[in-house]
């Protein structure tokens, strides 16, 4: 499912940090996100975080320990998310350092997605408490004092891959001479590079010419390219286990007399659209259950070289946003009596404008039952991007990104041949 339209980042899902302690985020802070998101004035947060007012009144007693972690989460993922997960656990408080698209460009080449769609994706994820925009890539010792003095972060949180800065040390080396330091592994199998790399993969039997006119990724949907997802051509380390699947999800059903509302859709390269479209249908109801089409259904929809991310994988990354109380994975696309039955749902949500919806062009409307009883409901698409579109930026430029990846690959590589178990989760 893939939305597109605007106007999506007004309601500043980012500046929570007043919800805590009654500390303020420092005004220096606060002016400089304000004025580059061009806010008038200082957003506030009035219904997004319910469970954590909750935290609130209990504590008091004990201090709260708060962990920061930092990271560029560009193309984020559920690595990305199982890592601020164990993160979290680390603490009570999680604040996430997101750095500055100026700073990836020096490090690493350009990012493929923006700040603020970096932003959006980072503040939809169900353990993130707060939001640092604009971190700088290496934690300097000015940055650390201010995390700690400012934002009083008591542990700088980083995986077990070596940080290098580019003199050879250790970016995490002051955190670890105060003591404040603390580790988390790295478990999953994926990773940004990777990913770019099952899109560059959809490009090797398709002619791309220099500005990749639009249009042009339509032609992936070549039927004789046997790489999709579906029928496993895409390499995927990850090993989804029944273990991970508990650890992202909420865990409860829906409460008496819950209004269950109901959205489905491939939530293919989970991106900022994405979380948009699950807060606007989370707020129409008191339990939000996601349909996850499966690997079938999305070839079927989009073409041969869809999903770039398999079934399970799009679980996760659906499961980790904070707005998603329930998922089904292997949505059927028909919207049946059957499914409605089960889970109680009482409306029934598709966005405005969905990527490829063939069913639109004559073909049995899936939602046909949820129209007939008056339950289904367009919901406007908040933002203009699409799994489309984000890959369409990664095949324009892909000069860069070949090359960039051909050496993180290398590292990649070398990163598998080296693992060793994890017993940690
Ligand atoms: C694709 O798969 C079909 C069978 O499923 C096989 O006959 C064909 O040779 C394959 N094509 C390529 C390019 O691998
Ligand atoms: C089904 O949902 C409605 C609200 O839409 C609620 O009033 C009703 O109690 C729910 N039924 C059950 C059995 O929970
Ligand atoms: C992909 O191509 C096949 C055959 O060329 C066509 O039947 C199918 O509708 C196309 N799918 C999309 C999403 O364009
Ligand atoms: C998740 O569960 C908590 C209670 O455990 C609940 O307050 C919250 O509304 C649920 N849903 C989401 C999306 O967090």
């Amino acid at each position: 499912m893939e939305f597109e339209g605007s106007g999506w980042i007004r309601d500043g899902v980012y500046y929570y940090p007043h919800l805590f302690g009654g500390i303020m985020i420092t005004c220096a802070l606060l002016s400089f996100s304000t004025s580059y998101f061009g806010f008038s004035s200082v957003p506030t947060m009035p219904h997004i975080f319910p469970d954590l007012r909750v935290f609130h009144k209990k504590k008091s007693s004990k201090k709260r320990v708060r962990v920061y972690m930092d990271g560029c989460f560009d193309l984020m993922h559920y690595g990305h998310a199982n890592a601020l997960r164990q993160a979290k656990a680390l603490g009570d408080e999680l604040v996430v350092g997101v750095v500055s698209d100026e700073e990836i460009v020096a490090n690493k080449g350009p990012p493929v997605l923006s700040m603020q769609e970096r932003l959006a994706l980072v503040s939809g994820l169900k353990w993130v408490d707060e939001v640092i925009p604009n971190a700088p890539y290496e934690i300097t010792e000015e940055f650390m004092n201010k995390l700690f003095n400012e934002h009083k972060i008591d542990y700088i949180i980083h995986g077990d891959d070596p940080c290098l800065l580019p003199d050879g040390t250790d970016a995490y080396a002051l955190a670890k001479k105060v003591g404040r330091y603390k580790q988390i592994k790295r478990t999953e199998g994926v990773s940004s590079t990777d990913i770019v790399g099952r899109i560059l993969s959809c490009m090797k039997d398709v002619k791309v010419d220099k500005d990749c006119q639009p249009g042009e990724f339509e032609n992936l949907n070549n039927t004789h390219n046997n790489k999709s997802m579906a029928k496993g051509g895409h390499v995927s380390h990850f090993l989804p286990t029944s273990r991970r699947i508990v650890q992202f999800s909420n865990g409860t059903g829906p409460g008496p007399n819950a209004r269950v509302v109901y959205i489905d859709g491939a939530f293919d390269l989970f991106h900022a659209g994405h979380v948009e479209i699950l807060k606007s249908a989370r707020q129409r109801g008191d339990f939000l259950l996601v349909g996850i089409y499966t690997d079938q259904t999305v070839s079927e929809l989009r073409g041969t070289n869809f999903p770039l991310m398999n079934l399970h994988e799009r679980s996760l990354s659906v499961l980790a946003c904070r707005y998603v109380d329930e998922i089904i994975i292997g949505a059927p696309l028909e919207v049946t009596k059957d499914v409605i039955t089960t889970f109680n749902i009482s409306l029934v949500l598709h966005g405005t404008i969905a990527e490829n919806n063939p069913f639109l062009n004559g073909k049995s409307d899936p939602y046909a039952v949820p129209k007939s009883m008056g339950i289904f409901q367009m919901l406007e698409s908040p933002r203009d991007i699409t799994t489309t579109s984000v890959a369409r930026r990664i095949i324009a430029n892909h000069e860069i990104y070949k090359k960039r990846n051909a050496k993180k690959e290398a590292s990649e590589k070398k990163y598998y041949a080296e693992k060793k178990y994890v017993s940690a989760d």
